[in-house]
């Protein structure tokens, strides 16, 4: 019998998708539900749902106590793109979420985290194909900054308190059932979307931009087996490299060509591509492979055949 679990940041992209796994394998009534707002039916209708604000240290123990929770995935978080505009609003929400829970963890009241980095802890000097899991790492973005910092705090908590945190890097993610929001990536899920509204995009990055990318099937995937994996196996601390494909903007219109074969892309980069330069184009992520045994099954075909189907 698994013990209550709370997704702060539910309603989000990846919260959405991972409550509803995390429902089907444990049961509805173990996965608590939490974001600033409320989402849609299915998540909102499918069991326990909190109001919470993930700065509020005394309301995430509150609701920690109150269901009896053991683990908590950390989802909440303001992305790059937006990042950028509120550069102090990002590094309260991004760092002091994760004290929060990190301080829950030290003070025993919960034994496990998952916290999401990201491709964004790297920038302009990290080598940009095949990046290693150690690095140069110096973030050029506020986004970035926030993610890095919090790695170190992760592997801090880890060595010094003993708290069972885990975390990947992920890519850049394309889903169908929730929007992103905020970031530079997005540009790989509103295509779909307007490629089957409008036969055309208009991009935000230019030609010739690549980086990793997931489909949201496997990031879920990753997240739950890491979650889920004995912990002597879990030798990174701050954060795994997680990868599965690498793309540009027009491979990714090729692709979507194959099934609308009159879709035609423009490109208008905007304050985004300079983020998306600072980033790598693609990712080793050999010791997520060996340790714990991550495999990707999703590629750039794969996921446009996913995402046309269930858009339509
Ligand atoms: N997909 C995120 C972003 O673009 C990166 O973690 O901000």
């Amino acid at each position: 019998m698994h013990r209550p679990i709370l997704i702060i940041g539910a309603c989000g992209q990846i919260g959405t998708e991972l409550t509803m796994e995390l429902r089907e394998r444990y049961g509805n009534e173990k996965v608590i539900a939490s974001d600033i707002r409320e989402g849609g039916d299915t998540l909102m209708g499918s069991g326990p749902f909190e109001l919470l604000d993930a700065t509020n240290y005394a309301a995430i123990e509150d609701v920690v106590m109150h269901y009896e929770i053991d683990e908590i995935y950390l989802m909440a978080a303001m992305l790059s793109a937006t990042a950028e505009k509120f550069p102090m609003r990002a590094w309260n929400l991004n760092m002091n979420s994760l004290f929060n829970v990190l301080n829950l963890a030290k003070e025993s009241k919960i034994s496990k985290i998952f916290w999401p980095s990201s491709i964004a802890v790297f920038g302009p000097n990290t080598p940009k194909e095949d990046t290693p899991q150690n690095t140069i790492m110096e973030p050029s973005t506020v986004y970035g900054i926030s993610k890095q910092s919090g790695e170190r705090w992760c592997e801090y908590y880890f060595k010094k308190y003993g708290v069972d945190v885990r975390s990947v890097r992920y890519p850049g993610l394309i889903s169908w059932k929730t929007m992103p929001g905020g970031g530079t990536t997005d540009y790989a899920v509103e295509i779909y979307h307007e490629a089957l509204q409008k036969g055309q995009y208009e991009c935000f990055l230019d030609k010739g931009t690549k980086l990793p990318m997931m489909y949201m099937d496997d990031a879920i995937r990753a997240t739950i087996d890491l979650m889920e994996s004995p912990s002597e196996k879990i030798k990174v601390r701050s954060s795994y490299n997680l990868a599965s494909m690498s793309f540009t903007p027009e491979e990714i219109a090729e692709s979507i060509q194959k099934h609308i074969p009159d879709f035609t892309i423009s490109y208008a980069p905007d304050f985004r591509q300079q983020i998306a330069d600072s980033w790598p184009s693609s990712i080793d992520d050999s010791a997520a492979k060996e340790q714990w045994g991550w495999e990707p099954k999703f590629n750039l075909d794969q996921t446009t055949l996913e995402m046309l189907n269930n858009l339509k």
